[in-house]
């Protein structure tokens, strides 16, 4: 038997379990969060870039809040050195495979997601080799060794075009989200094969509920993002990612919405319509709120921590970089062609 000796970075077990992100880090007492994140995105030429699900707090001092597919091009363009992404995990590990010599942290490291979790990529090699045929499109919310295994990404807002894109005969395997999956077989007419996953925060609505506000609100639209499950959609006004829910507000002249996706929204929803009324669709329990667990586990102070200290800082093994950055870039390309 032979062995191999790999030869490690010396690094500190305190340096290890801060860049694993197991370490609290605490901040000084009486800081001005807001004035010294603006002073360190100056002083390391950091940009931060905020999904619309982010708390308010981080949307207002992100240099750019959008959707997955926003934010994938903005790190695709950016020429800063440090990209903050104030998202969730499967998104800063995006914005590293478009940027494999820049440094992207994530203010809180176990900061996931239900669906990209509902997917791993063991079990889908398994069930992709069932279909040698056919090629694989993913929901870009999945983790970076599934998009090694994709031919190509899509996001909410550009997946009709990227399922068009495709030759007719030509058999398609869609993940992790079934719910997105059955909305785009029924938009696209293209039957696909499905992956069995789906989205906390998005199966949590209760049509009785909505029937009810809509009762109590009889002039309200009642908008939906996909990843909503389909009998919940079948009830919807429109349907868009959250990009395009956001600017169906802002063209509407409707007086009031009923919004089924995360909560988060609804803050540039009333910034950009201040005198319209934005209502979260009601969940099936108990809970108030359509709050995803995992984008607010980042916070202002974990936000400027992870901007002081450049961790925890994502990193991927080259090889799922070379690999899963095709799949985005030809996501990027597709909607480019298609003006997205
Ligand atoms: P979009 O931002 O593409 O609408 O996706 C919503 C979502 O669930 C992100 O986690
Ligand atoms: Fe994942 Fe759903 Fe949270 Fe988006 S809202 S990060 S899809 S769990």
């Amino acid at each position: 038997m032979s062995l191999t000796t790999v030869e490690l970075e010396p690094m500190s077990e305190q340096e290890f379990l801060l860049r694993r992100g197991y370490l609290n880090l605490s901040v000084e007492p009486g800081i001005d969060l807001e004035a010294a994140i603006l002073r360190l995105k100056k002083e390391k030429n950091a940009v931060i870039l905020a999904h619309y699900y982010q708390q308010s707090e981080i949307q207002d001092l992100a240099d750019y809040v959008g959707d997955s597919l926003g934010l994938s091009q903005q790190a695709a363009a950016t020429d800063a050195d440090i990209i903050v992404f104030a998202g969730v995990h499967f998104m800063a590990e995006t914005a590293k495979m478009l940027n494999p010599n820049k440094k992207v942290v994530l203010p809180d490291l176990k900061a996931g997601c239900s669906l990209a979790d509902s997917c791993p990529a063991a079990l889908f090699k398994e069930f992709r080799d069932q279909y040698p045929d056919h090629i694989v499109v993913s929901y870009i919310n999945c983790t970076a060794e599934l998009k090694t295994m994709t031919d190509i990404c899509c996001t909410s807002t550009n997946a009709v075009q990227i399922i068009e894109s495709i030759p007719e005969d030509q058999p398609i395997i869609f993940a992790p989200d079934k719910n997105l999956g059955h909305y785009l077989q029924k938009k696209t007419g293209r039957k696909m094969v499905l992956w069995d996953g789906a989205c906390m925060v998005h199966e949590i609505f209760s049509r009785e509920r909505i029937h009810q506000l809509r009762r109590e609100h009889p002039d309200a639209k009642f908008i939906a993002h996909p990843e909503c499950e389909p009998h919940i959609l079948a009830e919807a006004d429109f349907i868009g990612s959250t990009t395009g829910l956001l600017n169906y507000t802002i063209r509407e002249s409707a007086e009031s919405f009923i919004v089924a996706t995360e909560s988060g929204i609804l803050h540039q929803m009333q910034k950009h319509s201040p005198h319209k009324t934005f209502i979260p669709a009601p969940p099936n329990n108990s809970c108030a709120c359509n709050d995803c667990p995992h984008m607010k586990r980042n916070t202002l102070e974990k936000l400027y921590l992870c901007m002081e200290y450049e961790l925890p800082e994502i990193i991927l093994p080259e090889w799922v970089i070379q690999k899963g950055r095709a799949s985005i870039d030809r996501m990027l390309e597709i909607s480019a062609r298609a003006g997205l």
